[in-house]
């Protein structure tokens, strides 16, 4: 998401990523232990905030700081706030996420829906761990390879558009190596992938080639998208989105 025509693509798309409520609540589910009170929760990499609203309506108590760097999303996410009466609970900060202004040792759960590997799953872990307080936790979902030796033609394009994909297995590493536990993992089903995200694109795709036929950099962007589009449609038992929760030690 490095330049600005990407933000412009998907801002049309009803969620920046796969995913769903009912996904977002099993891996909430994962959650066992929060303060009475309710807890303190940093949404990274919110976008139009799909999955914060899903975990407003979670966990009643919980406060939620909204982050993302693309202030019109956040835009968007105020409407919803507001209309749903979430004003007091959910705030949205316009932000880096590996540049977060808050304290540290602030957060009960730090949750990232399809978004960490912008900045790599390694450092997103690292650098977040830091803001939890003590048995807090981190809700990473994001793009993984299912097995070790994909197909060539879905390997090469991965090579290009995002090499630092890795494994399910990598990735439990990395959180291990960190010192998390990991409390609980699953797979976004694909069926769920194309209702929530690659189908609403490919309904877009002539739209937006119109829309951004001035713009050089937008259509090979939208041209990236396509060509991905085609990739899970082909290779989608190859990869996907995994859920994985990982909590500090007590
Ligand atoms: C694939 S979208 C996921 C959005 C949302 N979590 C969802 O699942 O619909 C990635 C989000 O990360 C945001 N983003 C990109 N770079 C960022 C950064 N450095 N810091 C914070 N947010 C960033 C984008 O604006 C976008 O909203």
């Amino acid at each position: 998401m490095g330049n600005s025509s990407v933000f412009r693509i998907f801002e049309s798309l009803p969620r920046l990523g796969g995913g769903d409520d009912e996904h977002t609540k099993k891996a909430y589910s994962r959650i066992t232990d929060l303060p009475p009170g309710g807890g303190e929760i940093l949404d990274v990499g919110c976008g139009k905030g799909a999955q914060t609203m899903a975990l407003a309506r979670l966990c009643p108590s919980c406060r939620i700081r909204a982050v993302d760097i693309h202030q019109p999303y956040l835009d968007g996410l105020e409407e919803k706030i507001i209309a749903e009466g979430f004003s007091g609970r959910i705030k949205t900060v316009c932000a880096s996420m590996d540049d977060l202004p808050f304290e540290e040792e602030s957060f009960d759960i730090i949750w990232a829906e399809g978004c960490a590997s912008i900045i790599g799953i390694e450092q997103a872990v690292r650098y977040w761990k830091a803001f939890l307080k003590r048995g807090g936790y981190i809700m990473i979902s994001d793009i993984f390879w299912f097995i070790k030796t994909p197909s060539e033609e879905a390997r090469e394009f991965f090579a290009e558009y995002h090499p630092i994909m890795m494994t399910e297995e990598e990735g439990i590493s990395i959180i291990r190596n960190a010192g998390l536990e990991l409390v609980g993992s699953f797979r976004l089903p694909s069926r769920v992938w194309e209702e929530s995200f690659y189908g609403q694109l490919r309904e877009r795709f002539g739209g937006l080639e119109e829309e951004f036929a001035d713009d050089k950099d937008a259509l090979m962007v939208i041209d990236g998208l396509k060509r991905q589009t085609d990739i899970f449609d082909r290779y989608s038992s190859e990869f996907g989105n995994t859920y994985l929760i990982m909590r500090t030690p007590l």
